[in-house]
């Protein structure tokens, strides 16, 4: 992409980003986790920062980026982790945004030493406890004047399309601003490219082409500007 001179609109503005996955320990040497690279959350929080917010950065686990210039990085592991940095930044925050892959579930116990297998015992069974959703909890504590932003990765199935469930997400979670991305068959975890749609809870619905992780995070920064300004 060729350098261009970004606008400073997000001046004044203190934004959050968290991004990454989460990981779940069973033992001290395994864990639940997922694909998240971090990318997408990484190329929001540097478009935020270029473009002049204050902006913390809350890193799950991710592939080895550099971190973006100028931002505030805060490392989790754990989804509970992740509630206690997100919720302490979101306190002064105008504008959160949930680009994490944050854990479901998380294994109801962790044991202290490594598990082992044994001829004379039955195999382990995993059971697993709810994790705290963060977005749903941003929302409910909302302060005046802030615009919370989720993401979702969505697969169509038997339930419905892809926007069919995006849109139930966004009305489930109370979010201002939910970006979907359309997953599956190698689309978007860990890939150069997301596209999918960028749906508000005013109803309106805007299609987001296939483009950079970059492109991604301006086109959301342009739709916060617009949605503060209104
Ligand atoms: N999220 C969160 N806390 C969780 C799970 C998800 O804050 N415990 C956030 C994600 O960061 C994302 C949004 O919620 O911004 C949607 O995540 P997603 O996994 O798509 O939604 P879920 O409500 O977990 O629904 P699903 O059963 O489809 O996974
Ligand atoms: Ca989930």
């Amino acid at each position: 992409e060729a350098p261009r001179a970004l606008p400073r609109d997000l001046t004044g503005l203190r934004v959050v980003i968290s991004a990454g996955g989460t990981r779940e320990p069973l033992d001290p040497v395994r864990y639940l986790g997922n694909r998240s690279s971090g990318k997408q959350g990484f190329a929001l929080a540097r478009v935020a920062a270029q473009r002049g917010a204050a902006v913390t950065l809350v890193a799950g686990h991710t592939d080895a980026l550099p971190p973006p210039a100028g931002v505030t990085l805060r490392r989790v592991s754990t989804a509970l982790e992740m509630q206690a940095a997100v919720r302490a930044a979101a306190a002064e925050a105008d504008v959160v945004v949930m680009a994490a892959a944050v854990a479901d579930f998380r294994p109801a116990s962790r044991a202290d030493h490594k598990i082992k297998k044994s001829d004379d015992a039955p195999d382990p069974v995993v059971t697993l406890d709810r994790n705290p959703d963060i977005l749903a909890e941003l929302v409910r504590e909302r302060r005046a004047g802030q615009t919370v932003v989720g993401f979702a990765a969505e697969t169509g199935d038997e339930h419905g399309s892809v926007l069919d469930h995006a849109r139930a997400k966004l009305r489930r979670k109370g979010a201002d601003l939910l970006v979907v991305n359309a997953v599956g068959d190698g689309k978007a975890f860990g890939t150069e490219d997301n596209s999918g749609w960028l749906l508000a809870a005013d109803g309106t619905e805007a299609p987001i082409p296939l483009g950079t992780k970059a492109r991604l995070a301006a086109t959301l920064w342009d739709a916060v500007v617009v949605l503060r300004s209104g």
